[in-house]
């Protein structure tokens, strides 16, 4: 049947539209980049000082699932030179990394380490030099050992005062060349990671769930330690504004897993279930930081449980941020269902159990990409957070079929990955989402948090079995290469 002209020339340029995609259809100043995080990339744990973190403890007590450790990684403490010109060679507007709090601070208050000074000038000169914009990480998971040592870290209120004076040093050190800071990266996983199921350090836990995990109370612990932490960036924040943020001129945000829960069913169940997990895992922090606090149905179903902010951290909590950042990468499918889970996960689940989404084919023969999840996720913030500025702080693809060591150049799943993801991120700041920019987890290859080196999200690779950490370019990395300089995105 033949279709009406008018009918295959609209077809052609909605269909070309996206297919022609470029960098020059985003909103003037959209930020392309690619990050990593101090623990995983930089190695070099015991030299010039550095003293180690929770996560230095973890490893090398044989935690992680390959047993290996992050003491050398890709070494970029001594190759970060090499970086910054494969950086400079792809054509990356911004490089998201994070500051190790105990290169700099080793006791984790106290004196500055003036070689991890300089190793954070030198790096940030070299980035600057080469025309790319560092955005800083204050705090990616690797807690001073010495905190958790003198007072269980997290769980205790004197975190906030030394994570504040550690994120002071940071803007005073550096706050002149840098203008993006992320207080806290995932505190919703490190939360849930380290006190409800326990697989992530201090592994704490009431209830034994994979890791050797046996002390904790997760009935309150996940929501004593979100609780300190959301305290904390919010005292970071106030002081930046107090203090630096008129000379400095820099934005400050923080940074969330954005995990996206969808009903496994068209059941009003399953569809309540998702909106409580959402609730659970955005909104826990979302919501404090827009409306001053927690979700009502954190306050319903965890009751005593969850702490109560008083009307001046409710006051300082909202809109400390001039952007947020969300980590995303799979979709959740949630499901009612009568199993028992850990205690805080009873909390959110309610008789919902989530099946993750690696392991629903959404595309034939094609795995683990949704990216309509991320419009849902953009969507759910300009809907019920006022649609804030966001930056996308990672997002990418996993190469864990890859034997260690072997090297593997060929990607075209993770180009494709990505091309599917920044299509619907056009998408939906054409919808009205308020996105700013975009990073590609990971710049390279480095040591993945529990998984060790099996999983490489690198569009660069590292060689790990020789001395000098070998790096090269993947395939991806010269894909996202031509679309940073102007080509489409499907070339
Ligand atoms: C989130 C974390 O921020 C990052 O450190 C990790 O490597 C990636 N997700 C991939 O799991």
């Amino acid at each position: 049947m033949a279709l009406p002209l008018i009918f295959l020339l609209c077809l052609s340029t909605s269909l070309g539209d996206t297919a022609a995609l470029t960098r020059h259809d985003f909103p003037k100043g959209f930020i392309f980049g690619a990050g990593t995080s101090a623990f995983q990339v930089e190695g070099a744990t015991d030299e010039d000082g550095r003293k180690p973190s929770l996560w230095d403890t973890f490893t090398n007590e044989g935690y992680s699932f390959d047993k290996s450790t992050a003491n050398v990684s890709a070494d970029q403490y001594h190759h970060y030179k090499d970086d910054v010109k494969l950086m400079r060679d792809i054509g990356l507007d911004a490089y998201r990394f994070s500051i190790s709090w105990t290169r700099l601070i080793p006791d984790g208050r106290g004196e500055i380490n003036p070689k991890g000074l300089e190793y954070y000038n030198n790096l940030i000169d070299e980035l600057i030099r080469q025309g790319i914009q560092p955005h800083v990480t204050i705090y990616h998971f690797d807690l001073p050992q010495s905190l958790q040592d003198e007072y269980n870290g997290l769980l205790s209120p004197r975190f906030i005062d030394d994570y504040t004076a550690y994120a002071e040093a940071c803007f005073k050190s550096f706050g002149d060349k840098v203008k993006h800071w992320v207080t806290i990266n995932e505190p919703n996983i490190d939360t849930i990671g380290g006190f409800d199921i326990g697989t992530l350090p201090p592994q704490r836990c009431s209830y034994p769930f994979g890791l050797n995990c046996t002390v904790g109370d997760s009935t309150t612990e996940p929501y004593i330690a979100a609780h300190h932490l959301l305290l904390a960036h919010a005292s970071a924040v106030s002081l930046y504004r107090d203090k630096y943020q008129a000379t400095q001129r820099g934005q400050i945000g923080i940074t969330l897993l954005g995990w996206w829960h969808e009903p496994a069913t068209n059941s009003s169940q399953d569809a309540a279930a998702a909106r409580r997990m959402n609730d659970f895992h955005i909104g826990w922090f979302m919501h404090p930081l827009v409306h001053g606090d927690y979700p009502t149905v954190m306050r319903s179903r965890v009751g005593a449980r969850l702490p109560d902010l008083t009307a001046e951290q409710s006051r300082n909590l909202v809109r400390s941020f001039d952007f947020i950042g969300f980590n995303h990468y799979i979709v959740l499918q949630v499901q009612a269902d009568k199993r028992k889970f850990s205690p805080m996960q009873r909390d959110y689940y309610a008789d919902a159990a989530a099946i993750p989404s690696q392991f629903v084919h959404i595309r034939e023969g094609h795995l683990d990409d949704a990216p309509w999840a991320l419009g849902k996720l953009l969507d759910h913030l300009r809907l019920t957070y006022r649609n804030p500025p966001i930056m996308i702080h990672e997002n990418g693809f996993s190469d864990t079929s890859e034997i260690p060591g072997k090297i593997e150049y060929d990607d075209d799943d993770r180009s494709e990955f990505l091309q599917d993801y920044i299509e619907a991120l056009y998408l939906s700041i054409q919808n009205g989402s308020n996105v700013r920019g975009y990073f590609v987890w990971s710049f390279l290859d480095v040591f993945e948090f529990l998984y060790g080196y099996r999983s490489r999200f690198g569009l660069c690779g590292v060689d790990m079995n020789v001395e000098g950490r070998t790096r090269y370019m993947r395939k991806s990395a010269h894909w996202y290469s031509g679309f940073l300089n102007g080509g489409e995105l499907r070339p």
